[in-house]
C-alpha cells in the first residue's frame, strides 16, 4: 500500500481561512455542542437514547450493542419495519399531505408525491412482489433510472423484509448479472429506459442480456418510462403498470429484527470481484436519519435536494432512508446538470425553493468551469445549507460553492463517509462548527476516528497518516455478503482492532481532519470508486490485449481521469481506431464511468522484481512529473520507452 500522496498534503495544508457560524443560524440550529459531550461520556448510552426516541419499534430492543470485533449487533432483540418508519408513521400523525418527493424528469415533466401517495404506491408494489413469490429474506435486484418508482421499489422491498440490491443504471449487463448472481436475487425490477443528456437511454436490453445468465431470477418488473415498447418475455416479464397497478394498496409492514438485512450495495474492490456491502435495519435507520437531521439542520418546512444517483450509497442514505424517516420534502431529478443547459439545477432550486443542497465536488468543479453566470441568473436565496460528498473538495471549489451558490451566507458541510460506513462520520455541524475550506472538520458525535501511522500509532496533531475508526457505529456495514473472511481481511486486518477506511488523512494543529484520498490504487472518477484491476481486466478481456495497467490522473472536472497503458498481443497493431475500440470495450464491460480518458500502447510495463506493476511510476509519467524512487524497478529502460511515447496518448 502506498503512503498518502504528499502533493495532496501540501495542497490542502495551504488553506488557513476560517468561517465562523452566523449567530442567527446558531440561534435556530438543530445541533448543539452538547451532543459531543454527551456522546463522549458514554457512546452506547448516547445511541440508546436516540434509538428509543427516534425509531418506532414493533418490539423494543433489549441490548444496545453487542460488539464482538469486527461484528456489531445494534439494538438487539428489537423489531421494526423501515417502510413503516419512513411512511406510515408520518401519515398516521396527520402529515400524509406533505410532499415526500418533487420529481423532475429530464425532458421537463414533473410529479409530486405526498407521503400518503408514497405509502399507497409502496403498498401496491410490495403486494406485487408478494404475488411473484418474494418472501422475507429473498433478494430483489433493482436496475432503474432516477424515477419515483426507484425509491418506491426499495421501500416495497423493505416493507416485506426482502433485501434489495440497487445496481446503478449506468452499469453494464455484465456488472448487473455479476451482482445478481452474487446475491442470488429472485426478482429484477427495471425500466424500459430513462433520459440522460437529451437522449433516451435503454435499460431493458441490458437487463435482458444480464438475465440470460442469472438462473436465480424468476421474474422481472418493467416500468414503462420511455413508452414505445420493449421485448417482454412471457411469464417472466411484467409491466409495472399492469402488475403493480392492479394490486391493493393495503400491505401490512412486516416487522423484522434490528439486524435483518436491509440491503446490499456492491462496491468495486481492489480485486475484480465487487464486494456486496451488507447493511441491516435499525442501526442504519437511526444513523442515517439522525445525521441527516443534525448535519443538514433539517426543519419541517425545508426543501432538501441531494443531487446524487440513488444507485450509490449517498442516494440510499440521503435521498431515501434518512430523509424519509425524518419526514422531509425532497427533490429528485432524473437527468444531467447540463441538459438542456448549464442552469438546469439552478432553475430547479429556484422553482422548488430548495433550501438544502447536497452534491459532489465533481459537480461543483463542472459548474465552476462553466462560470458563475449560470447560478447568478437565478434566485437562489432559498438555499441555507450546502453539502459536499464523495471526494476531497479543493478549497477553491469550496469557496466558489460558498460565494456563487451559497451567496456567502449558507454554511457548507463537507461530509466524509463511505458505502461501508452507511452514514456520514466526519462533518461539520452547522451552527456549531467553524469551518475551513477543504476540511471535513470533526468526527460526528459518537464516532471515534483517528489518524495513525503505519504501525497503528496515533499521529500527533499536524501530521498525516491513515484514517481509522476505533469504535462501532450504528450504520456500519455488517460484513461482505457471503464472505466474512474478506470483510475481516479488507477492513480490520491492517491495524488490529481498528476499522481501516483505506483513506489518507491529516489533522491540523486544531484537530481538524483533512481527507487526502485513497491510499491504494483505487481511482475516484467523478466521485465514484473504480478499481484499477477491474478496468485492467476489462481491457485484457479484449482479444487484442495482452496486458494492461491503469492509473488515475488528475482531471479538472472529474477529479481523476483514467489513464490506461496497454500492451498488445503480437498479432495486434496499435492504431487510433483500436484505442477508441478498447476504451469503448471498457465502457461496455463495466460501464461508461470506467472508460479510460487516455490510452497509450506500450511495449512493456514497469514492474517490481516480484512482478507487480508499479502504478506509482505510471502516475508520474502520466502526469509528467520527475520520477520517484525507481530502485525496485525490474527493468529501468521500460520507463524511458513509455515516456518517449507518452505524448501520443489518445483522448
Ligand atoms: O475516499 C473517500 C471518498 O469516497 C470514498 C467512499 O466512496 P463511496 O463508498 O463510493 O461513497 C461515496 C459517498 C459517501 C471515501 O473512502 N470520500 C467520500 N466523501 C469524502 C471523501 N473524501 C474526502 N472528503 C469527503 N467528504
Amino acid at each position: 500500500m502506498d503512503a498518502p500522496r504528499s502533493a495532496a498534503i501540501e495542497n490542502l495544508m495551504d488553506e488557513r481561512r476560517t468561517f465562523v457560524p452566523d449567530p442567527a443560524f446558531v440561534a435556530r440550529a438543530n445541533a448543539t455542542a452538547d451532543l459531543y459531550a454527551e456522546a463522549e461520556r458514554d457512546y452506547v448510552a448516547f445511541w440508546e437514547r436516540l434509538a428509543r426516541e427516534r425509531i418506532s419499534w414493533s418490539k423494543p430492543f433489549e441490548t444496545t450493542l453487542e460488539w464482538d470485533l469486527p461484528f456489531a449487533k445494534w439494538f438487539v432483540g428489537g423489531e421494526l419495519n423501515v417502510a413503516y418508519n419512513c411512511l406510515d408513521r408520518h401519515v398516521e400523525a396527520g402529515r400524509g399531505d406533505k410532499v415526500a418527493y418533487h420529481w423532475v424528469g429530464e425532458p421537463g415533466e414533473t410529479r409530486s408525491l405526498t407521503y400518503a401517495d408514497l405509502l399507497r404506491e409502496v403498498g401496491k408494489a410490495a403486494n406485487a412482489l408478494r404475488e411473484l413469490g418474494v418472501e422475507k429474506g429473498d433478494r430483489v435486484a433493482i436496475y432503474m433510472p432516477m424515477i419515483p418508482e426507484l425509491p418506491i421499489a426499495m421501500l416495497a422491498c423493505a416493507r416485506i423484509g426482502a433485501p434489495h440490491t440497487v445496481v446503478f443504471g449506468g452499469f453494464s449487463a455484465e456488472a448487473l448479472s455479476g451482482r445478481i448472481n452474487d446475491c442470488g436475487a429472485k426478482v429484477l425490477i427495471t425500466a424500459d429506459g430513462g433520459y440522460r443528456r437529451g437522449k433516451e437511454v435503454g435499460l431493458k436490453h441490458h437487463a435482458d442480456e444480464a438475465m440470460a445468465s442469472t438462473p436465480t431470477i424468476e421474474h422481472a418488473i418493467v416500468v414503462n418510462r420511455l413508452g414505445h415498447g420493449v421485448h417482454m418475455v412471457p411469464f417472466r416479464d411484467h409491466w409495472w403498470h399492469d402488475l403493480v397497478g392492479r394490486q391493493s394498496a393495503d400491505c401490512p409492514p412486516v416487522a423484522v429484527d434490528s439486524e435483518h438485512m436491509l440491503y446490499l450495495l456492491y462496491t468495486s474492490g481492489t480485486t475484480a470481484k465487487p464486494k456486496g456491502i451488507l447493511h441491516t435495519t435499525a442501526g442504519y435507520l437511526l444513523g442515517t436519519s439522525f445525521t441527516h437531521e443534525m448535519i443538514f439542520d433539517l426543519k419541517p418546512d425545508d426543501v432538501y435536494w441531494c443531487a446524487a444517483d440513488i444507485g450509490w450509497v449517498t442516494g440510499h442514505s440521503y435521498i431515501v432512508y434518512g430523509p424519509l424517516a425524518n419526514g422531509a420534502t425532497g427533490v429528485m431529478y432524473e437527468g444531467a446538470p447540463d441538459t438542456p443547459s448549464w442552469d438546469r439545477w439552478w432553475q430547479i432550486v429556484e422553482d422548488y425553493k430548495v433550501s438544502i443542497l447536497y452534491m459532489a465536488p465533481t459537480a461543483i468543479r463542472a459548474f465552476m468551469k462553466q462560470g458563475p453566470q449560470y447560478p447568478a441568473a437565478h434566485d437562489l436565496s432559498s438555499l441555507r445549507v450546502l453539502g459536499s460528498v464523495g471526494e476531497p473538495i479543493n478549497p477553491e471549489a469550496w469557496l466558489w460553492y460558498h460565494e456563487h451558490v451559497g451567496r456567502g451566507a449558507a454554511p457548507i458541510v463537507d461530509t466524509w463517509w463511505q458505502t461501508e460506513t452507511g452514514m456520514i462520520l466526519i462533518s461539520p455541524l452547522p451552527g456549531v462548527t467553524t469551518t475551513k475550506p477543504g476540511s471535513a472538520t470533526f468526527p460526528f458525535p459518537g464516532i471515534k476516528a483517528d489518524v495513525v501511522d503505519a504501525d497503528g500509532v496515533s499521529v500527533p496533531l499536524g501530521g498525516g497518516g491513515y484514517l481509522v475508526l476505533k469504535q462501532p457505529w450504528p450504520a456500519m456495514l455488517r460484513g461482505i455478503y457471503g464472505d466474512q473472511e474478506r470483510y475481516r481481511e479488507t477492513y480490520w486486518s491492517r491495524f488490529p482492532g481498528m476499522y481501516f477506511a483505506g483513506d489518507g488523512a491529516k489533522r491540523d494543529e486544531e484537530g481538524y481532519y483533512w481527507l487526502l484520498g485513497r491510499v491504494d490504487d483505487v481511482m475516484n472518477v467523478a466521485g465514484h470508486r473504480i478499481s484499477t484491476t477491474e478496468v485492467e481486466s476489462a481491457l485484457v478481456d479484449h482479444r487484442s490485449v495482452a496486458e494492461a495497467a491503469v492509473v488515475g490522473v488528475k482531471d479538472e472536472v472529474s477529479g481523476q481521469a483514467i489513464y490506461a497503458f496497454v500492451i498488445l498481443k503480437a498479432s495486434g497493431e496499435p492504431s487510433d481506431a483500436l484505442a477508441v475500440q478498447l476504451r469503448e470495450h471498457v465502457a461496455y464491460v463495466i460501464g461508461p464511468i470506467a472508460r479510460p480518458k487516455y490510452l497509450m500502447f506500450v511495449p512493456d510495463l514497469p514492474k517490481t522484481r516480484s512482478g507487480k506493476i508499479m502504478r506509482r511510476l505510471l502516475r508520474d509519467i502520466a502526469e509528467g512529473r520527475t520520477l520517484g524512487d525507481t530502485t525496485t524497478l525490474a527493468d529501468a529502460t521500460v520507463v524511458d520507452t513509455i515516456r518517449e511515447n507518452s505524448g501520443s496518448a489518445e483522448e
